[in-house]
């Protein structure tokens, strides 16, 4: 949504918003009466049904204690009912963060923060050596997970004082990086990057952070000379495992055998397994790869350019990494170019573009051990892989949302079935659950129901005889599931983001954090993506028209089975101001929890039932900065099936949809409101719930370029204060009586 100038010199939109879905799939232009059945569709129950639930995405299995009372130290209570316990946030566009009466938020690893022995502390004036930035927390901390480490320095998830936090850098805010920003010379396609140590320093500011982490004294610090801490970047060797490994369309230079790449990029949420790795998930890696197409078009066949135009493979290459020269021996810039421009795909980077867009999996204490590129997962832009519940004897699930508009959730089901006994097994148990499974795509039914529709080659129509884009194998699926999804009649989205699971009864929660007008016309809406609207602040902007708001749906699989094939589903809230119309302000949102655009979504692991919400908006920005939600919700089915009136200008249309039942004061009420242009997002817990781990993302990111030297101009000063650039950062938070957060 927001719209600022890079150091590039250029107008950027978040590149989020970028659609690539051209296809037609559930474009619904008609309504459906449809009865909606309130019945669920096969009673749950967690008890009867020896079911260990480990769940929730962002965490390693919490082994705090349940339910919470008033979550005071001493509570003996093991079930009491759970009730949010402190008075809501105000709204506001301060350069702070605000957080309720009786707790502590202290700011724990900024960007640049020293992570290993001699490294310096950071200047944060763009002058800091490039060559420490391997050794140093990166930008735009975003999806994040806690790892109880015990005495041993092995995976403990009841530990509680000491762990390892593990967290993704998406991207930068070139602006603060250098001395005066990005160095560039020329424009158009000749524009080209002039400076070997900024473009050094980017590569290794991107990707994801281990530090270890321990509370002494009641006081959380990260251990700057731990031998665990771990900076894996653009440059961090990877092998592929799955069925797109060893397989043409991964062969490059750099790899002729197809097995292995360099790096990730653009790493957005995250995601666990039950063996204690971390997995980090892909998202925006299509726009910095450099494809004009005037000179590559030609030389590509009509499957591979099916492909750019369905993943939006194309253009200068977001940051012009391809372009800084002269080039190294081993294609330090060119490796970003995805021309032809040698004799073979093993002579230059063509397939480049296929090495990213995937789930990879990194073993957070074997800091020696090479990430893993998970293709059985798909590629696509990840937000995040929530881990489904774990039940022994039965398949683990990964849900995945693809986020950009019009595109669909996902998930991936194990072949092999969960045995306990490989909680320790580190990535070989990776290997054995995640190179061989289903990836399958949701289709939501008008009805109330949907459908988990199977991507594999030869099966719905996904082969050679397809005139779109003829599929040749396996490895092409994994490779091209949009456009798989497409053949199958998947349900187009409203840019799904975060997926979460409610450990209290197996529901599924899926952030879709907006979409515009020309995404979803009125006449495009469906029961799932059901509203269109114009927002206030911005009645004149297209990007203000639609769904600018979003909402959240959630999903109950048949039979509380994470490989069931059926699910029943209602919206669980709609964003919205408090003071909008009643079919726009569908959830009865109040001035102490109303919010746009959810983002990060997950359920506390301590305190089951209880929900936190992030969300990273540019609608509501009027009003407030971005913020941080606490939620208890109900089930799938507790509220209505309703017809709402969408407008825009003089087309009226109706349309059904399925609100779950309003939160209420009791439901849903802010925690934290963030400071100038930050985004909220990536949130974890230590194992007893008494610490909430929460990243503040590009505080001051719509500062123009031009205004590097006059710090009075910069949109924010988080959090250092005075004169100082911004930083995104980690914050800890803590009830000062030492209680559960958020009761
Ligand atoms: Fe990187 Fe979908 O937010
Ligand atoms: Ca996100
Ligand atoms: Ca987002
Ligand atoms: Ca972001």
């Amino acid at each position: 949504m927001k719209e600022s100038k890079t150091s590039l010199g250029m107008p950027v939109i978040d590149p989020d918003d970028i659609g690539h879905n051209q296809s037609t799939s559930q474009s619904l232009t008609e309504l459906v009466a449809v009865r909606m059945s309130r019945r669920r569709l096969l009673g749950f129950g967690l008890a009867s049904g020896g079911m260990a639930l480990l769940g929730a995405c962002g965490g390693s299995d919490g082994g705090g204690e349940p339910g919470g009372g008033d979550g005071g130290p001493d509570d003996p209570d093991p079930t009491p009912q759970v009730r949010l316990g402190f008075e809501a946030v105000p709204r506001h566009l301060d350069d702070l963060v605000a957080i309720p009466a009786g707790y502590t938020a202290t700011v724990l690893f900024r960007l640049g923060d020293p992570m290993a022995a001699g490294v310096p502390a950071y200047l944060n004036d763009g002058t800091d050596d490039p060559a420490t930035y391997d050794r140093r927390a990166g930008d735009h901390h975003d999806g994040m997970s806690f790892f109880g480490m015990g005495a041993d320095g092995k995976w403990s998830p009841t530990a509680a004082d000491r762990g390892l936090l593990v967290m993704n850098h998406e991207a930068i805010t070139p602006v603060f990086l250098h001395p005066t920003g990005q160095s560039t010379e020329g424009s158009g396609v000749d524009q080209v990057r002039t400076d070997a140590d900024e473009v050094l320093r980017e590569f290794y500011i991107h990707g994801v952070s281990v530090i270890e982490v321990a509370r002494t004294d009641g006081k959380w610090t990260y251990r700057q000379d731990s031998g665990f801490n771990r900076r894996v970047h653009t440059l961090t060797e990877m092998e592929f495992a799955g069925p797109a490994a060893g397989t043409d369309y991964l062969k490059t230079k750099y790899s002729p055998d197809g097995t292995r790449t360099r790096g990730t990029l653009n790493n957005c949420a995250n995601g666990v397994t039950p063996w204690g790795t971390y997995l980090t998930c892909e998202e925006n890696w299509a726009g910095y790869f450099r494809r004009v197409a005037s000179t590559d078009d030609s030389q590509r066949s009509a499957r591979e350019l099916a492909s750019f135009r369905r993943y939006g493979v194309s253009g200068n290459g977001r940051e012009l990494w391809a372009t800084m020269s002269p080039d190294t021996a081993d294609d330090l810039y060119g490796r970003w170019n995805t021309e032809v421009r040698g004799a073979s795909m093993t002579d230059d980077y063509r397939n480049g573009a296929f090495t990213y867009g995937w789930v990879v999996e990194i073993d957070p204490f074997r800091p020696d051990s090479t990430p893993r590129k998970r293709t059985a997962l798909g590629r696509f832009g990840h937000e995040g892989a929530c881990l489904g519940p774990v039940v022994a004897g039965q398949p683990l699930v990964w849900y995945m949302g693809d986020d950009a508009r019009n595109e669909y959730l996902f998930k991936f089901v194990s072949a092999a079935n969960w045995d306990p006994a490989d909680a320790t097994g580190g990535l070989a148990a990776g290997d054995k659950y995640m190179d061989d499974g289903t990836l399958y795509v949701a289709r939501f039914d008008d009805s109330g129901t949907g459908e988990w529709i199977e991507l594999r080659y030869g099966v719905n129509g996904i082969d050679a005889s397809n005139a779109d884009y003829p599929f040749a194998d396996q490895a092409d699926v994994v490779i091209n599931p949009r456009l798989a999804a497409d053949v199958v009649g998947a349900t187009r989205m409203d840019r799904p983001e975060w997926t979460s699971i409610n450990p209290k009864n197996g529901d599924v929660y899926l952030t879709l954090t907006n979409t515009n007008a020309s995404s979803r016309p009125i006449d495009a809406t469906d029961a799932a993506n059901p509203r269109f609207y114009n927002d206030p602040k911005g009645a004149a902007q297209t990007a203000q028209r639609g769904n600018p708001n979003g909402h959240i749906v959630r999903l109950a699989e048949a039979g509380r089975n994470g490989a069931a094939l059926g699910f029943e589903w209602d919206v669980y809230l709609f964003g919205a101001r408090s003071s909008a119309p009643a079919d726009v302000n569908l959830s009865e949102l109040s001035d102490d929890n109303d919010f746009s655009s959810p983002d990060g979504l997950w359920f506390s692991e301590a305190t089951p039932g209880l929900l936190w919400l992030e969300t990273d908006d540019g609608a509501y920005t009027d009003v407030t900065n971005c913020m941080l939600l606490a939620a208890l919700p109900g089930e799938v089915g507790d509220g209505s099936r309703r017809t709402i009136t969408n407008v825009d200008g003089d087309t009226v249309r109706m349309q059904e949809t399925i609100v779950g039942k309003a939160p209420g004061a009791e439901g849903l009420r802010r925690f934290l409101v963030g400071p100038k242009g930050c985004e909220i997002t990536g949130i974890a817990e230590s194992g007893d719930g008494r610490a909430l781990f929460v990243n503040i993302q590009h505080p001051g990111e719509d500062t123009d370029e031009e205004d590097i030297g006059d710090p009075s101009k910069y949109q924010s000063h988080w959090p250092d204060g005075g004169n100082a650039r911004p930083r995104s950062a980690t914050l800890v938070i803590t009830r000062d009586d030492g209680g559960l957060v958020g009761l």
